[in-house]
């Protein structure tokens, strides 16, 4: 079955048409001012209630009524003990993959971490015990530096090549690993965080070329693929690394596709019999310290909430296509990178007239909380990220609050 034929039917028309979430919650009660006195993360409380967060990713729209089910149904058995293993998650995950992407996955392949970041800690702890080298390409979600803080590396940033529509500097990472005292590890973002980028199938294909060349361990971030938009394609790195011989993991979870990143549960995945071997050394605490609430969540997801998704991606194209209208018209000398994966969007203000910190006169001047392009490495200055999950009307009024300060700038950037 082809990624077209496992998709529903549910076109952007209907979703928009009924002005309800995926889950069918009407748009009217994800108002900002709501969810904030229904809901206790960080994109509620980090900031004062004046100031809209478009911020973490996070989405606004309410989790699926199957995953609902599935987290109501352990709670009411009292099943909420520690884990032993991935059990019915492998071959969750592995349908979903096999379905979606064509990726055969072993259901032995498939290991437990608490979330993404610890599956890429973790495997960095247990394939490179001694640290060394690793390269990441820039600008990257900033989650990446305060994970490679837990371990012995030097960051070696690459920037992305965005002489044209943003893709790996294949170039420019063939040096890395050739010259020198090369890298040991590599660090991939698939899709990449911020640019909503499903990176190039032949991108991967030499990037995997590469690494097995040069001795080049990869992590593959794969949290963003279920949320690949439509008549994308997106290429799991896994099997062109075992076809190239690299050594190589991916570390993913339901958590952005299906909005459960405090569910707490991730799995790990080896390319290949090799990278299983290896796999098989980490501590048995990791899967222990993963939830089962979070590991029932996540099988519901792979398995039933695949409509819901599918409704989630129609909801956000919308969305990136509302704000791309909305920034032409009212944002002069902003430019959106248009994400094809994910639901944040890369937003470069570096010819707004705002000065050289954007993300500090969006808040503080138009009460808009966004992320800080500072934070996401070589490349990143003069931009900002912002989350595309929620209600039409909450782009809307981002964008018109955000206007307003390019329309009157402040004394110092005049
Ligand atoms: C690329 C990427 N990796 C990892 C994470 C964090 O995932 P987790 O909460 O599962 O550690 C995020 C969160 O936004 C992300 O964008």
């Amino acid at each position: 079955m082809t990624e077209a034929d496992c998709r529903s039917s549910v076109a952007p028309a209907g979703v928009l048409a009924a002005q309800a979430d995926p889950s069918g919650v009407p748009f009217a009660e994800l108002d900002p001012a709501l969810l904030r006195a229904q809901r206790s993360s960080i994109k509620w409380t980090r900031f004062p209630e004046e100031v809209l967060p478009l911020f973490v990713a996070e989405m606004d729209f309410a989790v699926a009524p199957e995953i609902r089910a599935a987290l109501a149904a352990r709670i009411e058995a009292s099943d909420i003990g520690y884990l032993d293993s991935p059990g019915p998650l492998a071959p969750a995950f592995a349908s979903f993959a096999r379905k979606r992407w064509g990726w055969e996955v072993p259901h032995d392949h498939v290991h437990l971490a608490t979330d993404v970041a610890t599956g890429v800690v973790e495997s960095l702890r247990v394939f490179r015990p001694a640290g060394g080298r690793i390269a990441v390409p820039t600008p990257v979600y900033p989650g990446f530096f305060e994970m490679l803080e837990e371990v012995p590396f030097e960051v070696i940033e690459i920037a992305l090549d965005t002489a044209r529509e943003p893709r790996l500097d294949l170039a420019a990472i063939e040096r890395v690993f050739a010259e020198g005292p090369g890298v040991d590890a590599f660090l991939l973002c698939n899709p990449h965080n911020p640019h909503g980028l499903a990176h190039r199938a032949e991108d991967l294909a030499e990037l995997a070329r590469l690494a097995a060349a040069h001795d080049v361990f990869v992590v593959s971030d794969e949290i963003h693929a279920p949320l690949v938009f439509e008549g994308e394609a997106f290429t799991p790195f896994a099997p062109l690394a075992a076809a190239a011989g690299a050594l190589s993991v991916t570390t993913t979870s339901a958590s952005k596709g299906w909005n459960l990143a405090g569910a707490k549960c991730a799995v790990i995945v080896a390319a290949d019999a090799r990278a299983n071997e290896v796999l098989r050394c980490l501590p048995p605490e990791t899967v222990t310290r993963a939830s089962i609430l979070g590991l029932h969540a996540g099988v519901a997801a792979f398995s039933e909430a695949t409509a819901w998704l599918d409704r989630a991606i129609a909801l956000i194209e919308h969305n990136e296509q509302l704000l791309s209208e909305l920034v032409a018209e009212q944002l002069p000398g902003v430019r959106l990178t248009r994400p094809r994966a994910g639901y944040l969007a890369w937003l470069d203000f570096r010819g707004a007239g705002l000065g050289d910190d954007p993300y500090a006169r969006i808040l503080s001047e138009a009460r808009v909380a966004l992320n800080d392009g500072r934070h996401f490495g070589t490349g990143g200055a003069g931009h900002v990220r912002l989350n595309l999950a929620c209600a039409p009307n909450t782009i809307r009024d981002a964008v018109a609050r955000i206007a307003t300060i390019l329309l009157h700038p402040s004394k110092e950037s005049r």
